[in-house]
């Protein structure tokens, strides 16, 4: 570790100390011994070697130990910090495209906020230090891109801090407003409060350049088994954006609620809606689709079929097979039941006027049209549709419920691709038995089709999909499906991913292990958050900081383990914390102050 510079006049503060005595809130101070923050009493003579614990922390690491994810790429950095004002930060965008000028402003104000939650009561107490002039310079190559993020998207940017004259210059470079956007995040991650000195510091000489291991790094929010509000999705894209998660994969609908407006079919909602307080109004979701770009976030819509579907339908039962049949646990995972009938044309009219709202409102880039769990039981009870699978010579065994799902998909395709003006959009579709080794290329085309894995990581249908061709997104349930663990809401036992996936596991959850040769076929991987028993009042929780541990893998994909990450998962806890996110803890804050203590083996 190099030298540690103390700077603007400590020792000078020192020499008052030594005649007044130390201020009552100066107990204790922190050094870097052998890469430990180590805790110890202040006096007037060891202050001018004493760090606040986030300095400690930032300097005392192998990395910056303040920056969350770590950077994935080249940092060479010196251990200056500078005082720096507040009240004194110059935004130079003036060579940007025209295009990004609304999103600065966003930024720009989303900084501020960063730097004032890091202060203490939201004051500070010492006033003055350097002003910073962030430069932002956009490479005009892509000046004509419109400002959505893409599967193509270059999210790479550089960022120095150097120290000039009277100013220290932040200097961002990238390709387009999301490689810039994520540099400021980091710009943000380089600046500490120092409790010790009443003020913000700087890491004042650096250089890193950055970019992402994975283009596809997402959070599923199920929005059907409960409702959560606008503001607490606008909260989680916030916390997403302080770690470069890029993805918010909105399950806005399913069998239990139909939350989401749709002007064409307005029942849908009236009917299917917990109340009419809970439903997303186009006007809700343009702001959340806005609020995401603003934050280099897409927002990606599932409309789930053919299964998952009932609450809305109540006009349309006739599109449906098995509504609300019992006892449900023979036609359907989870009540309600309700499938869409494929052999039926007004349920492709109905799924039209959804999937036209849903492409007016999110413009997606990929489009996820659900395909999990069909039930065959569930169409097998409906007499028209075994005449009509008859009639074409269908058997009414697996293989013929098979081609009839297939059948479905292909329509519903068509349908997609219709409001989409022939664009063809990619799709996501989940595992099943659709996606099966076995029957996968007869029914879906490897260069339109991703598909997302939610079985358990070694399942072997997932490099059965990988050698056919398919590119994937990883959401194993066995390290990313979030609500895994804690009781069951059907039976007296766990639930039934138990246990609980610790940080530890999702950090650890490599794509290297699951692709194997394959790994370039991986887009990246989506934590999943289904809310059965999740809402609005435990989401933070059950998110962070795993969904941090997941960001960290999917940008920098380190080599190294879960240990190595630890000092930095903890601060970045109490970050999230101090921005309004009620993350989880991981370790008592004993071991916040006394990092090497709450070791248990010499592997660190
Ligand atoms: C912003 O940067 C440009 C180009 O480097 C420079 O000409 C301009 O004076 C700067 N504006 C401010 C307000 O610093
Ligand atoms: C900043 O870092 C660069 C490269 O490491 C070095 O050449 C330069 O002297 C440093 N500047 C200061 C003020 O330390
Ligand atoms: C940032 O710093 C690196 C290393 O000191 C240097 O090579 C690069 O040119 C700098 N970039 C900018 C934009 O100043
Ligand atoms: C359903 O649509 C198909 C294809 O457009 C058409 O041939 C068929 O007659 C329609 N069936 C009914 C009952 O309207
Ligand atoms: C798959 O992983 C699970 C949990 O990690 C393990 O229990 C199971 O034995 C593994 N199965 C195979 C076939 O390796």
């Amino acid at each position: 570790m190099a030298t540690l510079f103390i700077l603007f006049g400590l020792i000078f503060v020192a020499n008052i100390y030594l005649i007044i005595g130390l201020p009552e809130d100066l107990v204790y101070g922190y050094e870097c011994i052998a890469n430990d923050c180590v805790k110890f009493e202040l006096n007037e003579e060891n202050l001018k070697r004493a760090l606040s614990l986030p300095v400690c922390y930032m300097l005392c690491s192998d990395s910056i130990g303040t920056l969350w994810p770590k950077p994935n790429g080249k940092v060479i950095y010196d251990s200056y910090l500078f005082h720096i004002d507040l009240g004194n930060i110059l935004f130079n965008s003036s060579t940007s495209p025209a295009v990004y000028a609304h999103l600065w402003k966003v930024n720009e104000e989303r900084f501020a906020e960063r730097l004032q939650n890091k202060l203490p009561d939201k004051e500070i107490k010492n006033k003055g230090g350097y002003p910073i002039k962030i430069l932002i310079n956009i490479d005009n190559s892509e000046f004509k891109e419109v400002s959505k993020l893409t599967l193509n998207t270059d999210e790479s940017y550089t960022l120095n801090v150097t120290k000039e004259d009277n100013f220290i210059i932040a200097d961002i470079r990238a390709k387009n407003f999301f490689g810039i956007r994520h540099g400021l995040e980091t710009l943000s991650q380089l600046i500490v409060y120092d409790d010790i000195k009443h003020e913000l510091q700087i890491l004042g000489n650096v250089s890193l350049s950055d970019k992402p291991a994975f283009r596809w790094r997402g959070l599923m929010l199920d929005t059907a088994r409960h409702f959560y509000s606008v503001k607490s999705i606008k909260r989680t894209l916030d916390a997403m954006a302080m770690v470069k998660l890029n993805t918010f994969h909105w399950h806005i609908i399913d069998s239990q609620s139909f939350p989401m407006e749709i002007k064409a079919r307005p029942e849908l909602h009236k009917l299917g809606a917990y109340s009419q307080r809970k439903v997303y109004t186009h006007r809700d979701i343009t702001e959340i689709v806005e609020y995401g770009r603003q934050r280099g976030i897409r927002i990606m819509p599932e409309f789930d079929a053919p299964a998952h579907v009932c609450e809305g339908w109540q006009n349309k039962i006739s599109a449906t097979a098995c509504f609300k049949a019992t006892p449900w646990s023979n036609y359907c995972p989870e009540p309600p039941c309700g499938q869409l009938d494929p052999t039926i044309n007004d349920t492709y009219s109905v799924l039209q006027d959804i999937y036209q709202d849903m492409f007016n409102l999110f413009d997606p880039d990929v489009f996820h049209m659900g395909g999990d769990e069909v039930f065959f039981a569930c169409w097998s009870d409906k007499q028209s549709i075994a005449d009509w699978m008859t009639g074409l010579n269908w058997d009414l065994e697996n293989l013929g419920f098979t081609q009839l799902w297939g059948n479905f998909q292909m329509k519903a395709m068509r349908t997609v691709d219709s409001v989409a003006k022939n664009k063809q959009v990619p799709i996501i579709l989940w595992t099943s038995l659709l996606t099966d080794p076995v029957h996968i290329n007869r029914y879906l085309n490897k260069r339109r089709y991703i598909i997302q894995i939610w079985t358990e990581q070694n399942d072997s249908q997932v490099l059965g999909i990988l050698e056919r061709g398919f590119r994937i997104i990883v959401s194993n349930s066995d390290a990313l499906y979030f609500d895994c663990g804690g009781s069951s809401w059907l039976e007296a036992e766990t639930n039934w991913c138990s246990p609980y996936n610790g940080w530890q596991r999702v950090y650890e959850n490599k794509m290297e292990n699951i692709a194997k040769g394959y790994v370039s076929q991986v887009l990246g991987a989506e934590a999943a958050v289904w809310s059965e028993q999740i809402d609005e009042q435990n989401l933070d929780q059950r998110l962070w900081p795993r969904a941090s541990a997941l960001a960290e893998r999917l940008w920098s994909n380190p080599s190294d383990n879960w240990q190595k990450a630890l000092a930095r998962l903890r601060l970045h806890r109490e970050n999230l914390v101090k921005n309004g996110i009620a993350a989880e803890p991981i370790q008592p804050e004993w071991c916040l102050q006394n990092p090497k203590s709450c070791l248990i083996s010499s592997q660190f």
